[in-house]
């Protein structure tokens, strides 16, 4: 069986026991003191220190006390040879100061890397000059140190081992420029943690600071030999900091969508689906937007260059022009305008997936009708803070014998109480497919603020009547991406789309706006 949480007990492994004990009885002191009088291994008490900084019991302080200063791999072998810029000068030194570059190269004395870095250093140090002659570079002795240069002396006083910066006294300079050139030699930093008790620790009992033996793995030893019964095990700490890992997760935007998802079928809808290239017959006409609604223009609308013409289906398009042009038997007057089969079969990238739930209802126009659809529109938008160009919508339709607005308005308060939006509210509206119309918004908790989420309605029979629909029709058309704005405290709707991964894995998995409200 389990224990019981460790959450609020104090679990102390057998070193970091000891290392307080110390602590409490001798006050503040390095890893190196620890480990001197205790006889810990540093390592292990710098682990514990780390253990126990994280259950508030030490804080530990880091400081620099000094530069260690030691050869690298270059300067190891020039504190043997000497320096490339040395040995170039004693070449020509011996030789009567002048030598070709070719000459150098065949003498053997320096390779041909050592016979770069030493004309560079030799000509830094204002030793020698670089002639012409012909097609040869000539290399003049101008000054030869007679005397070890400082960077010489520093090679040698490190060749017996590092050291601290601050033991080279006058050389400390040196060595910061040799440090600069490369594999010369390293400068490192050496730093002292001190350790001190806090007032928690300096507060807890004796008998937490008793150290005993723990054992932490079980062996066949113990079992057979029945040790095990005397042994203390050490405990599992479940709740230690440890480092976080992240693994495969969903994106905080499919993780919504899966919720809205589950509302709706958990309401008993059914999900729909349709195409994203449409007809502008769906996604215009057979809603009653005239032909020369300004929606259709092209600064909203992406139309489709190739192909640029669909078919509207044909035993709706004569319904669907008498509507326009005269309300037909809707009862309407319609739009009084000659209505355009051409532009009707235009294809466009869908505006709203109302498209998708008026394609839906023409070849199912008997109650009960109960489906829904999260996808993708797309307007021709310029795209900023809170704006996309392509974007999710919630729709859906309910239609019945008798359904009415406050059904409408009953659907939509339950579908976002079933996220955990509790302040949800209408205001009057116009959409040229519904009568009366709505625009919903909601507040998230108490923030005061509300957020515009969507429009919703009832079908005009403009809308239902050519397709032999006789009954009332719900619908709605919700943002997703505003409402994950909200959800996800975003300033930026863009944020949604960056894949800015620490984003992304700092959205809890179990997020959830319910968890907040539902209290
Ligand atoms: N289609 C509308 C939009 O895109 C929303 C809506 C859907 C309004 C259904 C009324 C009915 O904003």
């Amino acid at each position: 069986m389990y224990n019981e949480p460790l959450r609020e007990e104090l679990v102390l492994h057998p070193i970091e026991k000891r290392v307080l004990q110390f602590l409490t009885k001798f006050g503040p002191a390095s890893f190196s003191v620890i480990a001197e009088k205790t006889g810990l291994d540093e390592g292990a008490i710098a682990k514990a220190a780390q253990w126990l900084a994280s259950k508030n019991l030490v804080k530990v302080e880091e400081s620099i006390i000094d530069k260690k200063v030691e050869l690298g791999n270059e300067g190891k072998i020039y504190a043997e040879k000497g320096l490339p810029e040395r040995r170039l000068v004693d070449f020509l030194e011996r030789i009567g100061g002048e030598a070709e570059l070719s000459d150098l190269k065949e003498s053997n004395i320096l390779s041909d890397e050592e016979i770069r870095i030493g004309v560079i250093w030799a000509k830094k140090n204002g030793w020698i000059e670089i002639t012409r002659r012909g097609d040869e570079a000539v290399l003049e002795l101008r000054k030869y140190p007679k005397e070890r240069i400082d960077d010489e002396i520093v090679l040698q006083l490190l060749k017996g081992g590092g050291r601290s910066l601050a033991s080279l006294g006058p050389y400390a300079p040196t060595c910061e420029k040799l440090s600069r050139r490369p594999g010369l030699i390293k400068v490192s930093q050496e730093s002292i943690h001190i350790v001190t008790p806090t007032e928690k620790a300096l507060k807890l009992g004796d008998e937490l600071l008793t150290a005993v033996e723990e054992v932490s793995q079980l062996t066949p030893e113990l079992i057979s030999s029945g040790k095990w019964r005397e042994v203390t095990f050490s405990r599992y700490n479940l709740f230690a900091p440890v480092k976080a890992t992240f693994a495969a997760r969903l994106h905080p935007l499919t993780m919504l969508i899966d919720m809205v998802k589950e509302a709706f079928v958990e309401m008993g809808f059914e999900e729909i689906r349709g195409p994203l290239v449409e007809l502008a017959f769906w996604n215009f006409d057979a809603l009653f937007q005239p032909q020369d609604h300004p929606a259709r223009e092209m600064h909203d609308t992406f139309y489709l260059a190739n192909p640029d013409r669909g078919e509207p289906p044909a035993k709706f398009i004569e319904p669907v022009r008498k509507t326009h042009e005269d309300g037909g038997e809707t009862g309407s007057k319609g739009w009084g305008y000659k209505w355009s089969l051409e532009e009707a079969s235009k294809l466009v990238l869908r505006t709203h997936t109302t498209a998708t739930t008026i394609r839906y209802l023409s070849e199912h126009n008997e109650p009960p009708v109960r489906v829904f659809t999260v996808d993708r529109v797309y307007r021709n938008e310029k795209v900023d803070w809170k704006h996309l160009a392509e974007l999710h919508q919630i729709e859906g339709i309910l239609m019945d014998k008798s359904v009415t607005l406050r059904h409408l308005m009953g659907i939509i308060k339950e579908f976002y109480m079933r996220l955990g939006i509790r302040n949800v509210r209408f205001r009057p509206s116009y959409f040229p497919y519904t009568e009366p119309s709505a625009e919903v918004e909601v507040m998230l908790g108490e923030s005061g603020r509300w957020t515009e989420l969507g429009g919703m309605g009832i079908f005009r029979p403009e809308v239902t009547r050519p397709f032999g629909v006789k009954y009332p029709v719900l619908a709605w058309g919700l943002g997703l991406e505003r409402l994950a704005m909200a959800v996800f405290n975003l300033n930026d709707i863009r944020e949604l789309y960056r894949n800015d991964l620490s984003w992304i894995r700092s959205v809890p998995i179990t997020f959830s706006i319910l968890k907040k409200e539902r209290g």
